[in-house]
């Protein structure tokens, strides 16, 4: 804000609803972006930011921007995890991770195990046959599996995961107060608990490098544990999961790029981060405001809660060329898919590695002519969370 002029009022997005969203957020986020970076939504009954410079200066400002949000319903349904704490709270959990998902040990150790995990499941989709579900029949059980392992689950599968991941998101989304999808995230939540106890002293005895392993031997309370654990089942699994899909798609209905990536398997890492960028797969998180604040002009008050949509500020002209096309070949800027600040994703080399390391060459290598299925259409859904909800495919 330049001095001398005055902070504007909040719009109100009173035309903006859940469905629409959850159906296509791009068309919602042009018209937003285009009136103003903050408007209040009252469907979602949060403040959504949705410029580049807007989401960039929240992340840099945690001072302002608390992660630790009031009455939050991740907290509710996973307990307090580092996502929803502030540094220096935030900092002790976070460092409690170790080396785990650090870029030395996934070169070291989990690169193999993504490959055999890949293996595994490449093969099943291949025995399915065409016409089987590249979502539900390879990319989320690999990425189940290889979070399974990750974490030190060795007393469960990768089909609890998947249980888990899902049941205790719904449990963060329900703001309609279900009781049945609170049942259902507490009888996860219990689970991952039972799980958690029963490893933690196997792993003291027996270490390995999962982040269970690394939690045995730490001065951390067990109850930011299980949060921090059931916070990563829920933030480690579908991102994964759905960014191999989407980059798939979206490499399926631009063939030239395709033939790029062919070409040159270095281009698969660019296709991976376009992708990304393109449809963050976790498209919006909560912040909320400790002071009367003026972000991007926008007149902000104390309490405000925030979503920060990162799956618009990818898309934001101002920052990104034709923004609203999937495009290898674009000049490279930074995208914010894995948040920014304290906050950034623990995760980002370990999702690397899986799917554009190991995953993306080999389905095209492995699936010779692979195509969309005409007959049976892949869907694309989610503005909180976005991917592939069906996704069936053929090959030669
Ligand atoms: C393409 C895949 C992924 C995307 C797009 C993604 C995105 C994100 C984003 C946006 C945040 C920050 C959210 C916020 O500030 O509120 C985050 C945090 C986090 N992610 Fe990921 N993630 C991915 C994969 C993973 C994986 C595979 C793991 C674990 C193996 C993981 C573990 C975490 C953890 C532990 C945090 C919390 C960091 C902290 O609070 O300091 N993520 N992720």
């Amino acid at each position: 804000m330049s001095e001398g002029t005055f902070p504007r009022a909040v719009p109100d997005a009173a035309w903006v609803t859940i469905p629409d969203l959850h159906r296509d957020p791009f068309p919602i986020y042009q018209q937003m972006r285009r009136e103003a970076p903050v408007h209040w939504v009252p469907a979602v009954n949060r403040y959504m930011v949705t410029s580049y410079t807007a989401c960039h200066t929240i992340e840099q400002d945690a001072e302002t921007f608390s992660a630790d949000e009031t009455d939050s319903l991740m907290k509710r349904s996973m307990g307090h995890s580092m996502l929803r704490k502030d540094d220096p709270e935030h900092k002790v959990d976070r460092d409690s991770y170790g080396s785990t998902l650090r870029p030395g040990t996934i070169k070291k150790h989990w690169n193999a195990i993504f490959e055999a995990n890949n293996e595994k499941y490449l093969s099943e989709l291949q025995a399915k046959g065409p016409g089987a579900d590249f979502v539900w029949d390879y990319a989320a059980p690999y990425a189940a599996e290889n979070l399974r392992l990750i974490c030190g689950f060795h007393n469960a599968t990768q089909e609890d995961m998947q249980r888990w991941s899902q049941t205790m998101i719904d449990g963060t989304g329900n703001y309609a107060d279900d009781a049945e999808v609170w049942a259902k995230s507490a009888q996860s939540s219990a689970e991952v608990d039972a799980a958690i106890d029963e490893m933690l002293p196997l792993l003291a005895e027996n270490p390995d490098h999962s982040l269970l392993s690394g939690l045995a031997s730490m001065p951390i309370p067990l109850e930011a544990i299980r949060a921090n654990l059931k916070m990563t089942i829920g933030g480690g699994l579908n991102e994964p999961r759905d960014v191999l899909a989407t980059t798939v798609w979206a490499l399926l209905n631009h063939p030239e790029q395709l033939a790029s990536v062919e070409e040159d398997p270095r281009r698969y890492a660019v296709a991976f981060e376009e992708s990304v960028r393109w449809v963050a797969p976790i498209g919006m998180y909560p912040r909320e405001t400790t002071r009367d604040t003026v972000l991007e002009g926008v007149q902000l008050p104390r309490g405000a809660r925030l979503g920060v949509v990162i799956g618009a500020a990818n898309r934001d002209p101002d920052v990104f060329e034709d923004p609203e096309a999937f495009n290898i070949h674009r000049v490279k800027k930074p995208h914010l898919s894995f948040g920014g600040g304290a906050h950034f994703c623990a995760g980002t080399w370990v999702a690397r590695a899986q799917v554009a390391q190991v995953a993306l060459p080999s389905v095209f290598k492995r699936l010779p002519g692979l195509r969309l299925d005409p007959a049976d259409p892949a869907v694309d859904a989610g503005w909180v969370f976005r991917g592939m909800t069906k996704m069936p495919v053929r090959w030669n």
